[in-house]
């Protein structure tokens, strides 16, 4: 495993694992197996309703003397529809009463635009909130970082004009920044920008979100793209280096020093997807692979089953396609 610096003091894995749309015991085998195949970094949102699993095989492993606390590095966020300062510190215990730990590693805020729960769980009615303060939600963060709550805090799916403004009137910096990234949405303006901020970055769904996106009805902004994993350079690349599809995709990125947290409930591939550390792509590799760069059009978590979230001051994504 090879590791990412935080200015926090602490270092994240470069590779860890993610748990979107998996939970219960599904998520409970899948996480052994992670842990057995050499991840420690695990991925998460309290809105993924999985921690209280998470927290479960984690403990299981750390009572059991296979892990140690500190060998483990545990991502959280803040939910949409608790983007507010007053209740940062309400859903930080409620994640640590869940995952039964006494700190998380890094705590984010989700997205820069917040909604309003209501009596509901289904996203599709939560209402936007207009009066998102990304400075005062960062202060409330900080405050809980002084409380030994969390170890460091993030950001996820914020642009780069929002992170500046907190990176303008921070006490403490934020140490990653987590957004849709990989081969048709690379990024590299944002990539470049934190890294000379010191701030490491995240990409997720590097494998283009497979099941899930046909799952929550998702796509690329532009439909003409081909599936990521049988994309021909990539197929190409892969089979210069006897190595998967996913591999090289995965491989691209943590070679250029983002980290990646495929999701993989299945044990061959999230084995597959922790052995990138045996090969390393040629320039002529690393162009083709950035030519296959979609820009906006490769974007495919544009959070839209929110009612009019677009028209939120806060929306990040140019994503007019
Ligand atoms: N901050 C945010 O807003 C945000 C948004 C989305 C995701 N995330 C985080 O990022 C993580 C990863 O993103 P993601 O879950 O969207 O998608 P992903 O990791 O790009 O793709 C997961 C899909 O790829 C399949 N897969 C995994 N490894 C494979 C391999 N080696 N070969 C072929 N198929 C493979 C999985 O199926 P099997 O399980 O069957 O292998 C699953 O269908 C999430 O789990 C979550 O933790 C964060």
């Amino acid at each position: 495993m090879e590791y990412l610096r935080l200015r926090s003091g602490g270092k994240m894995p470069i590779v860890g694992y993610g748990t979107y749309l998996t939970t219960g015991l599904e998520l409970e085998i899948a996480l052994n197996k992670a842990l057995e195949a050499g991840y420690r970094s695990i991925d998460t949102a309290s809105g993924y309703g999985n921690e209280r699993s998470i927290g479960k095989v984690l403990n299981e492993w750390i009572s059991s003397g296979k892990v140690t606390r500190d060998e483990l590095f545990v991502t959280t966020r803040l939910p949409i529809y608790g983007n507010r300062a007053k209740d940062v510190e309400k859903y930080i215990k409620e994640s640590l009463k869940q995952f039964q730990l006494d700190y998380i590693d890094m705590y984010s805020i989700h997205t820069p635009f917040g909604v309003f729960q209501g009596d509901t769980t289904d996203y599709t009615k939560m209402q936007r909130d207009d009066s998102t303060d990304h400075l005062k939600i960062w202060k409330a963060m900080e405050d809980q970082v002084d409380k030994g709550l969390i170890r460091a805090i993030g950001l996820s799916n914020f642009n780069v004009r929002q992170i500046q403004k907190i990176l303008d009137h921070c006490r403490i910096r934020p140490d990653n920044v987590q957004n849709e990234i990989h081969l048709y949405l690379q990024t590299p303006e944002l990539i470049q920008f934190c890294q000379k901020n010191e701030i490491t970055v995240t990409g997720y769904s590097s494998l283009g979100m497979k099941d899930g996106r046909k799952l929550l009805g998702f796509s690329w902004a532009n439909e003409k793209l081909p599936e990521m994993l049988e994309n021909d350079v990539v197929v190409e690349v892969a089979k210069k280096h006897r190595k998967t599809p996913a591999q090289v995709l995965l491989r691209f990125f943590v070679q250029n020093g983002v980290s990646v947290i495929p999701k993989s409930t299945n044990p061959q591939r999230l084995m597959e997807n922790i052995r990138i550390f045996d090969f390393e792509l040629d320039p002529g590799d690393v162009r083709a692979l950035r030519s296959q760069d979609a820009g906006e059009g490769g974007r495919i978590v544009r959070f839209l089953f929110f009612p009019g979230i677009t028209e939120h001051p806060e929306y990040p994504f140019p994503i007019q396609f």
